[in-house]
């Protein structure tokens, strides 16, 4: 037994050496061209190195990569992977137009929905700036760095914060969640100054998955508060006023509130497209949600319902929701009223209606019959929107 086995041991190597030996010959003989074939046919070391080769060249020969509709050179100054690091599909990216100054206004968001309650309910949230202007007193570029290594929810461009440059920013938040979140199903663009009850519209879009599975794959969604046939400001003297050679119409098409809208990646892919091939306009919602999207003839949805033009309305929903009865608030999308806490207090009040902790507002209780508005009625229009981020230059 033990001889025969030491007999198969030794045969065993003599094989090896002899086979080692053939594939040396076989190697020397073999002309160049085949030796390469042999080793292309190898797997390669690294499986991800000829994907990234493939596309950063795609990348490189992309000329729009640089170019956000007219600005040639353009880039991040502060670039975000928030949804590269989510690991799951999100339901939602929240995109939230912000002046580069208003840092109190981003703390209270955060305060009211942090970034991991967010990502519990499937959501993350971004807020989107430009470049600080040299007028800017308050806020340093360094300290934008600094809140974006602390909560690395920044996004900003490299053009110059003003109000005639919201639709580069408006477009750059569009761009950014179509291809560097496109796993998201929507896109929810808010601006900062905005209350929205975010576990409304969780519930709102998980139900429409599943009752409108059509529209959510749709390359065609946009939802929000629909103004319709408003004529441009013709006076010269007020800040918003358009002149006939930037729009000579006398309506805008329909368009969306830039207060708060929803869409999804494959409609801001189409918008933004459409964006490099139309000639700017500065007032971003109208461009955005009304020029360009009546040119891809896609349909505007109507919550308007949902939107107050009040800030007291939202104050007293508060008011209510702290009472025993907690009623329910009839809205849920509305302006700040210039107080920035009143974001948290709606939020941390208003998440129990979600637990069934809530009752339904009966019909003499309503706000418009409990809650004296005192402020002017505003619709959700441009004009009453950006004032605030103007009077900060
Ligand atoms: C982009 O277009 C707008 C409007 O036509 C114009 O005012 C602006 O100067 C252009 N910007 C560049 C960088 O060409
Ligand atoms: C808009 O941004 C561009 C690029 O940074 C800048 O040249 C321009 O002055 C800005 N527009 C205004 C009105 O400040």
């Amino acid at each position: 037994m033990r001889l025969r086995g030491r007999i198969a041991y030794k045969c065993l190597i003599l094989t090896f050496f002899v086979l080692v030996f053939l594939l040396i010959c076989l190697d020397y003989f073999m002309p160049t061209g085949k030796r390469d074939q042999f080793l292309t046919q190898l797997p390669p070391l690294e499986k991800d190195v000829s994907k990234e080769e493939t596309t950063s060249k795609h990348i490189e020969s992309d000329p729009s990569a640089s170019r956000l509709v007219n600005l040639t050179n353009f880039k991040y100054e502060i670039p975000n992977d928030v949804c590269r690091k989510y690991d799951k599909d999100l339901l939602a990216i929240i995109i939230v137009t912000s002046y580069a100054g208003h840092d109190e206004l981003r703390a209270a968001h955060r305060l009211a929905v942090p970034q991991a309650k967010l990502a519990e309910m499937g959501m993350q949230r971004i807020f989107l700036l430009a470049q600080l202007p040299p007028t800017e007193k308050f806020i340093t570029q360094k300290q934008l760095l600094d809140e974006h290594q602390r909560f690395g929810d920044l996004l900003q461009g490299n053009f110059q914060e003003a109000y005639r440059n919201l639709s580069y920013k408006h477009v750059m938040g569009l761009r950014w969640a179509a291809t560097d979140c496109s796993s998201a199903k929507f896109i929810i663009k808010v601006d900062d100054d905005i209350i929205y009850d975010v576990f409304h519209f969780r519930r709102y879009l998980e139900s429409l998955e599943v009752q409108r599975a059509d529209l959510v794959a749709s390359r065609a969604y946009l939802a929000g508060y629909v103004l319709d046939a408003r004529p441009p400001v013709r006076n010269n003297a007020n800040k918003w006023y358009v002149s006939e050679q930037e729009w000579s119409r006398s309506t805008y098409p329909a368009y969306l509130s830039g207060w708060l809208y929803i869409t999804n990646p494959k409609t801001a892919t189409r918008l933004v497209q459409e964006a490099q091939q139309t000639p700017f306009f500065w007032i971003d919602d109208t461009w955005v949600t009304g020029i360009l999207r009546e040119k891809l003839k896609i349909n505007v949805q109507h919550l308007n319902a949902w939107y107050s033009a009040n800030a007291e309305f939202i104050d007293c929903c508060v008011r209510d929701l702290k009472q025993p009865s907690s009623y329910e608030c009839e809205y849920f999308v509305g302006p700040n009223g210039g107080d920035n806490k009143l974001l948290v207090e709606f939020l941390h009040n208003v998440e129990k209606c979600y637990f069934d902790e809530c009752t339904k507002r009966p019909p003499e209780k309503s706000l418009k019959k409990t809650c004296v508005a005192s402020a002017k009625h505003l619709l959700p229009d441009h004009g009453s929107v950006h004032v605030k981020q103007v009077t900060l230059r």
